[in-house]
């Protein structure tokens, strides 16, 4: 794994030496203080043009196209809100999405079943352990966005999201969020609709360069990609990790996400 992942500089594989542990203590700090933490340069520019040249002719000839208007909280209806509150603004999300079964033996599934990894960010989270999917579709999908496609403003449904950042465009495709904007007592609607309304002044942009692995923490973050401005696709890996094993999605969960389900 030395020729995919810099483990020089993120030494994910030995946690119980003074390195491992530092950037154990680095991340978790980062998690804390800012819901996320960047690893840039985490895959090496070697791994970086073999995982392009691995997922680019899928996503070229067979990918998903996944487009759809959703509101911040991918709800259909939210209890004890008037269904025209501006909290529930609808917006268009829109990539094109390929799935771990169409790039089997690629480096990036050979990153995502390393224990390694997963024990990597089960510590920085907190968990005991982390597990592969077995749904041969979810467990890793690549995202390519292209010219004038976004995803739009959400909260995650999960607790984090881990990402691997294989291409960036020349210019949009920019990772917005606004931290803090609810909690678990507070829903906040009157920020959410002033947020929606592009009103809120304490949105933060990230710019982030090919090969950043991101953990983020996105349910309470109100979060989006801008639309890629250009040519150059924003290719962006999603690892799907679970807390328990064998973890599988509906075939309903599966045709809505990839139109397909085997
Ligand atoms: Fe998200």
């Amino acid at each position: 794994m030395n020729k995919v992942i810099d483990l020089e500089r993120f030494p994910i594989n030995r946690l119980n030496d003074p390195e491992g542990i530092d950037l154990i203590e680095r991340c978790k700090q980062e998690l804390h203080a800012h819901g996320m933490f960047n690893l840039d340069g985490f895959l090496t520019p070697q791994a970086i043009d073999k995982a392009i040249g691995e997922v680019k002719p899928v996503l070229d000839r067979s990918s998903f196209l996944h487009q759809r208007n959703h509101n911040i909280y991918f709800e259909k209806s939210i209890p004890d809100l008037d269904p025209s509150h501006r909290a529930l603004t609808q917006c268009l999300t829109s990539h094109h999405t390929i799935c771990a079964d169409q790039i089997k033996d690629s480096v990036l599934i050979k990153l995502y079943e390393w224990p390694a990894f997963a024990d990597f960010l089960a510590t920085v989270m907190e968990k005991k352990q982390l597990f592969t999917m077995a749904d041969p579709l979810a467990r890793l999908n690549v995202m390519a966005y292209r010219q004038g496609q976004a995803l739009n403003w959400h909260f995650d449904r999960s607790e984090f999201t881990t990402t691997l950042l294989l291409q960036s465009p020349d210019q949009g495709g920019v990772f917005q969020y606004r931290t803090g904007l609810r909690t678990d007592s507070d829903p906040n609607y009157a920020g959410v609709a002033k947020l929606l309304n592009n009103q809120d002044k304490q949105v933060k942009s990230l710019r982030q360069g090919a090969g950043t692995l991101n953990v983020f923490r996105g349910r309470y973050t109100a979060h989006r990609v801008t639309p890629v401005v250009g040519r150059k696709e924003r290719i962006i890996t999603v690892f799907s990790y679970y807390q328990r094993p064998a973890v599988v999605f509906s075939d309903e969960e599966r045709i809505g996400f990839y139109g397909r389900a085997t």
